[in-house]
C-alpha cells in the first residue's frame, strides 16, 4: 500500500486518480483549498486535506507531504490572470517540489502538458502564454531536482469515458480523457521505468501499463 498525496485534490483529474487509488488499496490525501470539497473527496474514497498551496510556504507543504510515498501535482489556476497562472502553475508547483524533497518524499509526478517544451512557440502576447511559460518553469524545476520524477504531457484533457489505452506518439491536439490521465498517473506510481522520463502522450490503442513501460519509445523534446 502507497500513500499518496494529490496537489488539486478536487481537480477532474485529481478525483479520478483518487478513485483509481483507493480501488487499489492505497490511500490518497487530496489536498483542497475549499473545505466544502471535502464530502466530493472522501466519496473518491480519498482523505481531504485543507491547505492552500497558493499561499502555503515551504514548510507547511513538507508538513503536509510527511510521512507520504509520494507526490501527484495535479492543480492548475485554470487560465484567469497570468498573474494566478504563474501563483499557482509555476510558483506553487516548485514550493511543492521543494518540500517534497524537504519532507524526503522521493517520488513526484507532475500533470504538465504536451507541448511542454522550450521551443513551445507560443507568442507573449497570446493568452496562453503565461500557462506554458509556468507548467515550463514547473518541469524545469523538477527535473533539476534531486526528486524520483516523472512528467506526465497529456493533450487536450476531455470528458470522455476512460478506454484504459493510450499512444506515447500521439498527433495533433493529443486529446485525451482525463480519466485515462488518471489511469496514467496511478501506473506511472507503480512503474519505476517511468522515473527520469517526460511521457506526452494522447488518446491511442496501447494498454496504459505497457505503453508507459516501453522506454524504448521515443516521442517529441526530452522524453528520455
Ligand atoms: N485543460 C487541458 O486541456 C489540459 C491539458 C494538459 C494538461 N492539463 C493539466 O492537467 C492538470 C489537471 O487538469 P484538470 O482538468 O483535472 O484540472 P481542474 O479540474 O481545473 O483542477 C485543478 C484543481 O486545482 C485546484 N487548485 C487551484 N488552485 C489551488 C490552490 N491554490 N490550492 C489548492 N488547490 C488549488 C483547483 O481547486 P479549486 O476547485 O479550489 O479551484 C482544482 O480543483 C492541470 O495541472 C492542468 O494544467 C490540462
Amino acid at each position: 500500500m502507497q500513500h499518496i498525496v494529490i496537489i488539486g485534490g478536487h481537480g477532474k483529474v485529481a478525483l479520478h486518480l483518487a478513485r483509481l487509488l483507493a480501488d487499489r488499496g492505497d490511500e490518497a490525501t487530496s489536498v483542497i483549498r475549499d473545505a466544502g470539497q471535502s464530502g466530493d473527496i472522501e466519496q473518491a474514497g480519498g482523505t481531504p486535506l485543507v491547505l492552500d498551496v497558493e499561499k502555503a510556504d515551504v514548510d507547511e507543504m513538507a508538513e503536509a507531504f510527511s510521512g507520504a510515498d509520494a507526490i501527484v501535482w495535479s492543480a492548475g489556476a485554470g487560465g484567469g490572470s497570468a498573474e494566478r497562472t504563474y501563483a499557482v502553475d509555476r510558483d506553487a508547483a516548485q514550493r511543492a517540489i521543494d518540500a517534497a524533497a524537504k519532507a524526503g518524499v522521493r517520488r513526484f509526478v507532475l500533470v504538465s502538458w504536451i507541448g511542454s517544451t522550450p521551443d513551445h512557440g507560443i507568442d507573449p502576447d497570446d493568452a496562453f502564454f503565461a500557462y506554458a511559460d509556468a507548467k515550463l518553469a514547473a518541469d524545469d524545476h523538477l527535473r533539476a531536482s534531486e526528486l524520483d520524477w516523472t512528467i506526465l504531457g497529456p493533450g487536450t484533457l476531455t470528458l470522455d469515458p476512460p478506454t484504459g489505452r493510450i499512444t506515447t506518439a500521439p498527433q495533433g491536439e493529443g486529446e485525451v480523457s482525463r480519466a485515462d490521465v488518471a489511469a496514467v498517473a496511478a501506473a506511472a506510481l507503480v512503474q519505476p521505468t517511468t522515473i527520469g522520463r517526460f511521457i506526452r502522450f494522447g488518446a491511442g490503442e496501447t494498454l496504459i501499463a505497457e505503453a508507459i513501460a516501453d522506454t524504448a519509445i521515443r516521442t517529441t523534446g526530452e522524453n528520455a
